[in-house]
């Protein structure tokens, strides 16, 4: 099984990937746990050959709250040896993602086998000095995303694990075990999302929230409560750019996959 998360669709293109490369089905954690839901997941491993992956974005320097909050409530059946492995794409630097998730599984008992990184166009648009990358290297890493993939395919039938494979550019201890848990604390819950008079009131921004944030009323979103995760996936995937994030966005581009085109 392949469970993975998504906001702009990277993750969903990786997770597509294995799914084939692997023959494993793919779930999606947002529809798994919408579906299911009490405060655990259940899911029961067809027999030892199945291969688990866990599929999701790196937000800063950690796995995206929604994979976390997934593997935490995640009560796993039949695991029998079973490979175990996790990918997080991120726009250059996953800090030290492999040790959080590697020791959140260990918490469950699932033994992570191997975590790899892979480079894919930034999303990250809701800070000031952090914007979409320019189209020529947006452009460059789509075309390298292949070749990488196939790195981590091939790494893993030949059961030949690399560093190499995780994307790291320093101090990572400071990013992951700081700065994570200060994003999870102090950013994650706070929004100051608004649209614009642009907005045409097609509901896709309720519809691809994992948290139920957005709620459509007389036509408009209305982002409520304390759930917002900032994955981005509402500012992003509006087909009429009518979403901002206070004053912070304006201006800047908007990101997503080719694999969510025509995704509405
Ligand atoms: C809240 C947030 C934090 C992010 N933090 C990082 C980060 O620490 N390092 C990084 O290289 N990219 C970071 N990014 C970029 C995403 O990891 C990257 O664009 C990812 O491939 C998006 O995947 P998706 O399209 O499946 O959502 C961040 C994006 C968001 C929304
Ligand atoms: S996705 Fe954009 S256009 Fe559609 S309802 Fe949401 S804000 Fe309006
Ligand atoms: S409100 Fe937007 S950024 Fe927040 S969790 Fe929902 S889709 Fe993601």
């Amino acid at each position: 099984m392949v469970f993975y998360f998504s906001a702009t669709g990277n993750s969903l293109w990786v997770a597509q990937y294995i799914s084939n490369a692997f023959n494993e089905p793919l779930c999606s954690v947002p529809d798994l746990m919408r579906k299911q839901s009490s405060d655990c997941i259940r899911y029961t491993l067809r027999d030892k050959t199945e291969m688990l992956f866990f599929v999701f974005p790196v937000h800063s320097w950690g796995p995206a709250l929604v994979m976390l909050r997934f593997i935490r409530e995640l009560q796993l059946s039949g695991l029998k040896g079973n490979s175990v492995f996790a990918i997080g794409t991120c726009g250059d630097d996953c800090g030290y993602t492999d040790r959080i998730v590697r020791k959140e599984l260990a918490g469950k008992c699932i033994p992570l086998e191997a975590f790899f990184s892979l480079k894919m166009p930034n999303n990250y648009i809701l800070m000031r000095g952090f914007g979409t990358d320019p189209d020529h290297v947006k452009d460059e890493k789509l075309a390298l995303a292949p070749q990488g993939m196939e790195r981590i395919v091939q790494a893993i039938k030949t059961r030949n694990y690399s560093e190499s494979l995780i994307l790291r550019t320093g101090m990572s201890w400071l990013k992951s075990y700081v700065v994570y848990p200060a994003f999870k604390h102090f950013v994650v819950g706070r929004q100051s999302f608004r649209t614009t008079d642009a907005c045409i009131s097609c509901g896709l921004c309720a519809k691809v929230c994992p948290t139920g944030t957005i709620v459509m009323r007389n036509g408009k979103p209305e982002w409520q409560g304390k759930d917002c995760v900032q994955c981005t996936a509402c500012i992003h995937r509006c087909p009429a750019k009518a979403i901002e994030f206070g004053r912070v966005s304006v201006g800047k581009g908007r990101y997503v996959h080719p694999v969510l085109s025509g995704k509405r």
